[in-house]
């Protein structure tokens, strides 16, 4: 299956594609968390990515589309993938549909994920990843067992460097100006499953289930 998470910041994405990786098998793809990483590990890309993730922009298209598609050409892809924040502009939407016609493939299902604005603001000030492992947690809504400690890894919980009030703002403000247009160019495509990501996380699994013909 190849299928591509839409959604705002603090939609739920990762914590969904985690879970429909699991159940699909297929990679999770997720561009913001390979951007994080470079960062991280102090590459040339990180250093060029850095200062956008930081302010709450997108790093430009050219960067952001060559380093998908690098990824999407790995042996793990041929069977399919879920890609998670990507594509988030219409030049990337286009890029990737080349990428696919060259390789006479194309998306099943494009997947939103939709939330209120003041409730993505609570989710994503109260976010928590594992330092480690990169799990996600929410000090209320998903909490780990022990507090400050990932479940999976035992690592330490912090808080995302974008997910300061200021930066959820601006970061909201760039979905609906750049991101928001791909809702209309993947309905058109006939591929939209639009699912109301508000509730708790189990029933937001169980939609995208049903939406993909799968009983989760
Ligand atoms: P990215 O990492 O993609 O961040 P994002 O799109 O802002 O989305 P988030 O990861 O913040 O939210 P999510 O939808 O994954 O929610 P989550 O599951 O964590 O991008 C970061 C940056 O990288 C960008 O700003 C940009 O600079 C750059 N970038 C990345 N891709 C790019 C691209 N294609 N082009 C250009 N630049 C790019 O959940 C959020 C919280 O809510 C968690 O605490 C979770 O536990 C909780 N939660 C989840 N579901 C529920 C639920 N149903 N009920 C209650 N709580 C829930
Ligand atoms: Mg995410
Ligand atoms: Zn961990």
């Amino acid at each position: 299956m190849r299928l591509v998470l839409l959604g705002p910041p603090g939609a739920g994405k990762g914590t969904q594609a985690a879970i429909i990786c699991r159940h699909v098998g297929i990679p999770h793809i997720s561009s913001g968390d390979m951007f994080r990483q470079a960062i991280k590990e102090g590459t040339e890309l990180g250093r060029q990515a850095e200062k956008y993730l930081q302010s709450g922009s997108l790093v430009p298209d050219a960067v952001t589309i060559g380093l998908v598609q690098e990824r999407l050409s790995k042996p793990d892809c041929r069977q399919g993938f879920l890609l998670d924040g990507f594509p988030r502009t219409v030049a990337q939407a286009g890029a990737l549909d080349a990428w696919l016609a060259g390789k006479k493939e194309k998306l099943d299902a494009v997947i939103d994920i939709e939330v209120p604005r003041e409730e993505l603001m609570v989710r994503l000030t109260g976010r928590r990843v594992c330092r480690r492992c990169g799990a996600t947690y929410h000090l209320q809504f998903n909490p780990p067992r022990e507090t400050g400690k990932c479940d999976a890894c035992g690592g330490e919980l912090i808080q995302r460097a974008d997910d300061t009030a200021a930066t959820v703002s601006r970061r909201l403000d760039v979905y609906v100006e750049q991101t928001a247009p791909l809702i209309d160019y993947y309905r058109r495509r006939g591929l939209l499953k639009e699912i109301d990501g508000s509730r708790d996380i189990t029933t937001v699994t169980r939609s995208i289930g049903k939406a993909l013909g799968r009983d989760w």
